[in-house]
């Protein structure tokens, strides 16, 4: 085969970075065969080069990043720094010069994608980003080049190990989500300062960049409805299993009469949906397209290794890009629409709802008077008392109701209504339920 000789830089050498340049040097000769490509590490940007590096001492460090962005040998550059800022700056100014960029940067791709492809268009260069969502996962590709003959019709996805780990220690265990949560942590699966994850900010950042290659139409982070978990308990998930469900924290991506809905909260699944059998810290993204069906891409969402395997998969569909040249269609930017991202209050789901009431005579009456006056019809009620968290005082009663499906806002005006019943102690949670 031809050999041609690739000259790239990174941007970053920690856990990512370390991964890519293993993965370049063990699988040299895989890569080599397969693609005639000779990739050759010009450059590493690092803050501190004098910070011993065991194994990596021969890499060619370098603390100023304009030896990457003016040298015109380098054509790819891999960035893996993480953050905005200079990631961001950095990205643009390599796209601006030519060169092609790699990233596994959900932050700057979510929030910034547009001015990384407007800077890629001037000159030849392009983008790659698969590691951004799903790890090692390959599903953006996928979605913009195999399924690219396909309408998308929804993408639903468990994106965020982190909680997927909390949530099916619960589940499998019965923990309460703290205890969970602090057995995350002493495993490095959750940060010490878990916000990020358990809230569904990184989640809502990898809908983002979903759905807006699924629906052809920008989502930014901020136009993505988000809830976390930690307001899910073990006896919610007791109640969801009497129903034969899971909870999971989902991404969820729907096109619906031309606008796009685009959510990242907890919700029951059926057990038997493929996504609820995506246990502790593994992804899974689940794509429904016309006239595809359904798909499932499945597998590690982060990691050294897996991830690297996203990135150096884009370095090598990047080189051999660039020694053919003209843009391939798959890579440039098909956010061709601007479709509207609709408010929470106008998506349609089923609600479990779990109240504690008062145990008298007349309450369920007063209940369902509330869900009446809404013209939300309840399809399934369990009467609960006592149970693994909640002791039996005898004084008050539990209550689980399962809407039909009901537009969101409706089930929002039950609640309030519920929340002034003086017999309605409290009402303790509410879960969607994703058909
Ligand atoms: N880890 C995963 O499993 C995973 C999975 C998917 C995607 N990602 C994404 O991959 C990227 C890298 O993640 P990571 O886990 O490898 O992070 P990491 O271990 O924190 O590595 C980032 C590296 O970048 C370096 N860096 C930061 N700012 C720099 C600057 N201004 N100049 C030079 N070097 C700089 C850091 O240097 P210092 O050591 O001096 O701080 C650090 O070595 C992130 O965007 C992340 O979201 C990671």
């Amino acid at each position: 085969m031809e050999q041609h000789k690739m000259r790239i830089a990174l941007l970053g050498m920690g856990t990512v970075g370390t991964g890519v340049v293993k993965l370049l040097r063990e699988h040299y000769e895989i890569i080599n065969m397969k693609t005639g490509l000779n990739v050759e590490v010009a450059k590493v940007l690092v803050r501190d080069a004098s910070r011993s590096r065991p194994g990596l001492e021969d890499l060619p460090l370098t603390e100023e990043v304009n030896e990457i962005l003016e040298d015109p040998s380098i054509q790819i550059v891999v960035e893996l720094m993480g953050g905005i800022e200079p990631a961001r700056s950095y990205m643009v100014a390599a796209l601006r010069a030519g060169k092609t960029v790699v990233t596994a940067n959900k932050d700057v791709v979510s929030e910034f994608g547009k001015d990384l492809y407007d800077a890629g268009d001037v000159g030849d260069a392009e983008l790659y980003f698969e590691a951004s969502v799903g790890g090692g996962i390959p599903v953006l590709r996928p979605l913009k080049e195999s399924l690219s003959a396909n309408k998308m019709q929804k993408v639903m996805g468990i994106v965020n190990g982190t909680t997927n780990y909390i949530l099916t220690q619960m589940s499998q265990f019965g923990r309460p989500y703290e205890e969970a949560l602090r057995e995350a942590q002493a495993l490095g699966y959750a940060e010490p300062d878990p916000t990020n994850d358990v809230q569904g900010f990184d989640a809502g950042r990898k809908l983002a960049i979903l759905a807006s290659i699924a629906f052809m139409s920008r989502v930014k982070p901020g136009m993505v409805y988000t809830e976390g978990i930690t307001r899910i308990t073990p006896r919610d998930i007791e109640y969801g299993k009497r129903f034969g469900w899971s909870v999971k924290l989902l991404a969820i991506g729907k096109e619906v009469d031309g606008q796009i809905e685009a959510r990242v909260h907890p919700a029951f699944i059926a057990s038997e949906h493929p996504l609820a059998a995506v246990a502790g810290s593994l992804n899974a993204i689940f794509a429904v397209g016309d006239p595809v069906g359904e798909t499932m891409f499945y597998g590690r969402g982060a990691g050294a290794g897996p991830t690297a395997s996203s990135v150096v998969g884009d370095l090598i569909a990047a080189a051999l890009s660039k020694r053919t040249p003209g843009r391939r269609a798959g890579d440039a930017c098909t956010c061709l629409f601007h479709k509207q991202v609709m408010d929470i209050g106008q998506v349609v789901s089923r609600y479990y709802l779990r109240l504690s009431c008062a145990d008298q005579s007349g309450v369920l009456a007063r209940i369902a008077e509330a869900f009446g006056a809404e013209d939300v019809s309840i399809a399934n009620m369990v009467q609960g008392s006592g149970g693994p968290d909640r002791e039996d005082t005898g004084e008050d009663a539990e209550l689980v109701l399962v809407t039909h499906s009901v537009l969101e806002a409706k089930l929002q005006a039950v609640v309030r209504r519920l929340q002034s019943i003086p017999e309605v102690l409290a009402v303790e949670n509410v879960i969607r339920v994703e058909a």
